[in-house]
């Protein structure tokens, strides 16, 4: 197999386009040219991307007022780029040297509601969702691998690659059959949904199934990808996450720039809540917004990385965990942008939590009442929410919104297994407010209809 050179743009060009570079967030120096795992050549650490003209003010800084009306203008265009929730805000991810490379699915667009079950059950009045699962193929994954996949072609790779949990799989999969581009996957056996594994199967991937976690996969690819020609297309890489601080950009758009006081979101591997802060950290210091929200990251208990991080090492060094969890999404141990997070953490005074099983379950089951489906990693936000509240973090007159970052058919058998009540061995009151098991009737009206008067007599549906 042949190598390619994993060549950024080069240092004048760049600044003369105004196309990104990518700097190392240890020693700060500029990479053009990153190792295969997406590292600084000279002490290994993540890289991220930069905007040279954005570091001084002039005219080729982002203009807010023009680029909020620009933006706004472009959701009436038939262009496949501006209806794209993504590229509609392609100043602020320069990322290609030619726009023609864009590979899309018309990702993002995705809706921001207004909770009122659990907004008064939280006590929490301006309380929204915003519903990253609503992308292509159901997960916030789309937003990010639009400007990888896009990358990868115009650096002229064959084939992409990604460990994964199932999301980024099914996600790098569509966007590499879309650019005509190879794909390899690792995933821990048994450990993704099966819709997930179908998704990623469907759009062509080559799948490995390997028996081991997903830590393991990440770190047996980040030896493949300096071996073999592929290009690494999980979160470590920064092109991802430029796409992927378009939820904080659209979300701001939907709420009128009007800036909430709390933004609540998942944590696995970390590169979803460090992406969404680094939209918000750059938004501030362009002039997008006045004031910056606090950017919380909910953890599940048995993976709670960096939860241990933050407590045990106040964000100094990476503590790993032996991960476990039944929201399979978020079974990760060792984050691999948990430096990116913490910085996040750090400059927007996020808090850190987690949540256990029982509460994830029970937070999932509400939603989905309200007429809101999600998988069990994006409701760990509102079982997060309910501890911020009580311990006076979260204020029930702030607004606050909270990031669902996967659709609820993505894990339909959890969704089964939590009503018919075999998801724990012990249900929660909580859980057991909200199971609705399926019920078995004879195939004749009498019995359809005895089944509604029974309903009608006794609206609760809760487990006996
Ligand atoms: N929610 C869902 C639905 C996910 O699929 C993931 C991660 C997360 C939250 C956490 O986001 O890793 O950026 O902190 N899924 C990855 C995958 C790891 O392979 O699909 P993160």
């Amino acid at each position: 197999m042949e190598h390619w050179e994993l060549r950024t743009e080069n240092c004048s060009m760049a600044r003369k386009q105004n196309i990104a570079q990518l700097r190392c967030m240890g020693c700060g120096s500029i990479e053009p040219t990153p190792t295969a795992d997406l590292r600084c050549t000279k002490c290994r650490e993540l890289l991220e991307a930069v905007y040279p003209t954005w570091q001084k003010r002039g005219s080729q800084q982002p203009n807010p007022v023009a680029l909020k009306n620009l933006w706004h203008q472009r959701r009436m265009s038939l262009d496949a780029l501006d209806q794209s929730g993504v590229w509609r805000f392609r100043e602020l991810l320069p990322i290609l040297s030619d726009i023609k490379h864009a590979v899309t699915l018309a990702e993002g667009n995705t809706p921001l509601y207004k909770l009122q079950q659990s907004a008064r059950q939280s006590g929490v009045e301006q309380l929204y969702v915003k519903h990253l699962g609503m992308n292509p193929t159901g997960s916030f994954k789309d937003t990010g691998m639009t400007t990888v996949i896009s990358k990868a072609r115009e650096l002229g790779v064959k084939w992409v690659a990604c460990a994964s949990t199932g999301n980024t799989s099914s996600s790098m999969a569509a966007y590499a059959a879309r650019a005509g581009l190879r794909c390899l996957v690792l995933v821990p056996q048994d450990k993704i949904s099966v819709g997930k594994l179908s998704q990623t199967l469907e759009y062509g991937a080559v799948v490995c199934q390997l028996p081991t976690d997903f830590d393991e996969c990440l770190k047996i690819l980040s030896e493949v990808v300096q071996q073999a020609p592929v290009y690494l297309v999980n979160s470590a890489n920064p092109y991802r996450l430029e796409g992927q601080k378009t939820a904080a950009v659209e979300m701001l758009e939907q709420l009128g720039w009007k800036v909430p006081d709390h933004v609540i979101v998942p944590g696995g591997n970390l590169g979803n809540s460090s992406a969404i802060g680094k939209a918000l950290l750059e938004l501030h210091e362009l002039g997008f917004i006045s004031t910056l929200p606090k950017v919380s990251i909910i953890q599940a208990e048995g993976s709670r990385a960096l939860v241990r991080t933050m407590q045990e090492t106040k964000g100094e060094s990476l503590v790993s965990v032996k991960a476990e969890t039944l929201a399979t999404a978020i079974r990760i141990g060792s984050p691999v942008s948990w430096r990116k997070a913490v910085n996040v953490l750090r400059s927007t005074g996020g808090a850190c939590e987690y949540v256990s099983e029982q509460e994830i379950a029970a937070a999932k089951a509400q939603l989905g009442a309200e007429g809101i489906g999600c998988e069990p990693a994006s409701a760990v936000t509102l079982a997060g929410l309910y501890n911020l509240c009580r311990q006076g973090f979260v204020n029930p007159s702030e607004t606050v919104v909270m990031m669902l970052t996967g659709h609820v058919l993505k894990d339909a058998d959890y969704v089964i297994r939590f009503h018919s009540g075999q998801l724990l061995p012990g249900y929660s009151e909580a859980m057991k407010s909200f199971c609705n098991p399926p019920i078995q009737a004879d195939a004749n009206p009498k019995s359809v209809i005895e089944v509604l008067e029974r309903f009608t007599n006794e609206p609760a549906r809760a487990l006996a």
